[in-house]
């Protein structure tokens, strides 16, 4: 493809003939980051979570029809679950199209997992209940229809789901060499969850960030023309908003970041060239704190990172990711560069010095990530299990093995607590991904080379980069109480390619016959 892809400069004169892209104006003031407010099951463990359609303001007195959760216009609130306590969402779509709701890096049944055998129509309510047991991380939720999720994401369908642990879930003792699924992994413990920011809203941040195309007319568009990965948006909304600013007068911030775009992957680095401190990944903390310079997320991929606010405030803000060898870094959005969010600090330059002092005062926390205490080990993290059960899966096109999804074939049966060892291979010049339901897997190796310890712990979404190999290790829990027998998805989360079908089925301790008959159930076969 070369260097035919086409920057916003160059598509201005394609958008002038139907509707011209907006320069979405950043304000000298930004705009106060959007907490999305917290959403809890009830002593039951219920919650209600609605689907609906709404307006919303990106540009100034222009209103995009855009879609959220629970009366929100645009994303949905965070959910926050407890490990070990089961939960019953009653899940309503107001929309006009079917939808489902996938609770991604979750371990759950499969009749729970929002597949796209399982829809739910306009009007329609649905009830699921699981009980989440892996270790606290940062997850999300978002659609999942036959080839549809492009869209609903890209509309507003998204939220963050934070994983916690109040009963301090620390099932027996993971050795070097024991079974590696999740759900057998202790959470950390009280002391660290406790040494931790965690004060929701205050010094423990939602950050989701995605990429957008808009019109003056305040259309979201859907595709870039020849961009092989999908949308790529020169407008960046952080909570929804451009040009976001959070002011603090925390001095450590612990920051979920969530890259819930189509197809962008970021370089996450802070203008001070101060490092981020990243001490989770997709399913999890890290067994201890990596000082990074930069961290790259690819779409659905999680970081939790740890940042100091200084006086004069300090921004985080995306450049170069880390793509590896792609034929055109330019045309995969590599060369682009975005405020994320501008972190003040409320008593920070004031003109009477008086901002300098650093409190010790408890109400606005420890002075420094130092001051935090944090344990020399955050989490335990067991070695992952190289070997058992090999898999291969290579990328190409839009394809995977070859193949395209097909709602009525099961491409693997796996059993659960069998290890196994899934080779990755990304056979393009151009980024794929790679997203796994229903477990969280460690790299093995990035062809050959051991992951770097960022990206040593739990994941459920890699980054492929062009012509290498990601081992992973890849164990399945059991669920006792699925009796749905429905397939679970691998797939590209590159949301275009994903839903033009770079997608495969597999089975967890489900026959692959027991599967094509509970999808014909479905109507989907
Ligand atoms: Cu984030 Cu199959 O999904
Ligand atoms: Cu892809």
């Amino acid at each position: 493809a070369g260097g035919a892809l086409l920057s916003v400069a160059a598509l201005a004169p394609v958008l002038a003939s139907c509707s011209r892209e907006a320069e979405v104006p950043v304000t000298d003031a930004g705009s106060p980051l959007p907490i999305p407010p917290l959403l809890e099951p009830d002593a039951d463990g219920r919650f209600a979570l609605t689907a609906g359609r709404g307006t919303t303001e990106f540009l100034p007195d222009v209103a995009t029809d855009t879609w959220g959760y629970n009366g929100q216009t645009y994303l949905g609130p965070t959910i926050r679950m407890q490990r070990g306590r089961p939960i019953e969402a009653v899940i309503t779509n107001d929309t006009d199209e079917e939808t489902t709701v996938h609770w991604h890096g979750m371990l759950v049944p499969a009749h729970a997992d929002g597949g796209p055998h399982d829809p739910i129509q306009p009007g329609e309510t649905r009830t699921v209940a699981f009980t989440p047991d892996q270790p606290a991380a940062t997850l999300w939720y978002h659609p999942h229809p036959h080839e549809a999720t492009a869209q609903q994401v890209r509309r507003g369908l998204a939220g963050m789901l934070i994983l916690d642990d109040a009963d301090g879930h620390t099932p027996g003792t993971v050795s070097g060499d024991s079974v590696p699924s999740a759900a057998e992994a202790p959470s950390p413990s009280a002391e660290v969850l406790a040494a931790l920011p965690h004060g929701y809203g205050v010094d423990d941040l939602p950050v989701v960030i995605q990429d957008m195309r808009i019109t003056e007319d305040g259309e979201l568009l859907g595709h870039n023309f020849n961009s092989e990965v999908g949308l790529l948006g020169r407008t960046v909304v952080t909570n929804g908003v451009v040009g976001a600013v959070h002011t603090t007068d925390r001095r450590v911030l612990r920051l979920r970041l969530l890259n819930g775009s189509q197809a962008r992957s970021y370089g996450l680095r802070l203008d001070s060239g101060a490092p981020l401190t990243v001490i989770g990944s997709d399913g999890g903390l890290l067994p201890e704190p990596v000082e990074v310079e930069s961290i790259s997320l690819s779409p659905a991929e999680r970081a939790e990172v740890l940042v100091e606010v200084p006086d004069e405030g300090v921004t985080l803000m995306s450049s170069e990711p880390d793509l590896g060898n792609v034929a055109d870094y330019e045309a995969v959005g590599g060369e682009d560069e975005f405020t994320i969010l501008r972190l003040e600090h409320a008593g920070g330059g004031g003109a009477d010095g008086s901002g300098g002092s650093v409190s010790a005062d408890d109400s606005t926390g420890p002075a420094s990530i130092a001051d935090l205490g944090l344990p020399a080990q955050l989490a335990a993290l067991p070695a992952p299990t190289d070997g058992g059960q090999e898999r291969q899966m290579t990328l190409r096109g839009r394809q995977i093995n070859g193949r395209s999804m097909d709602m009525g074939r099961i491409d693997l049966v796996s059993s659960s607590h069998q290890p196994e060892v899934w080779q990755v291979s990304n056979l393009d010049s151009s980024p794929h991904n790679f997203h796994i339901h229903n477990v969280q897997f460690r790299i093995l190796d990035i062809s050959g080379d051991p992951p770097p310890p960022e990206m040593a712990g739990w994941k459920d979404t890699i980054y492929t980069p062009p012509q290498r190999d990601v081992r992973i290790a890849v164990a399945f829990p059991a669920h006792e109480d699925d009796h749905s027998q429905l397939p679970y998805m691998y797939h590209c989360h590159l949301m275009l390619h994903e839903d033009d079908g770079m997608m495969g089925h597999f089975t967890v301790d489900v026959t692959e016959q027991e599967a094509l008959d509970a999808l014909q159930g479905t109507g989907h076969e």
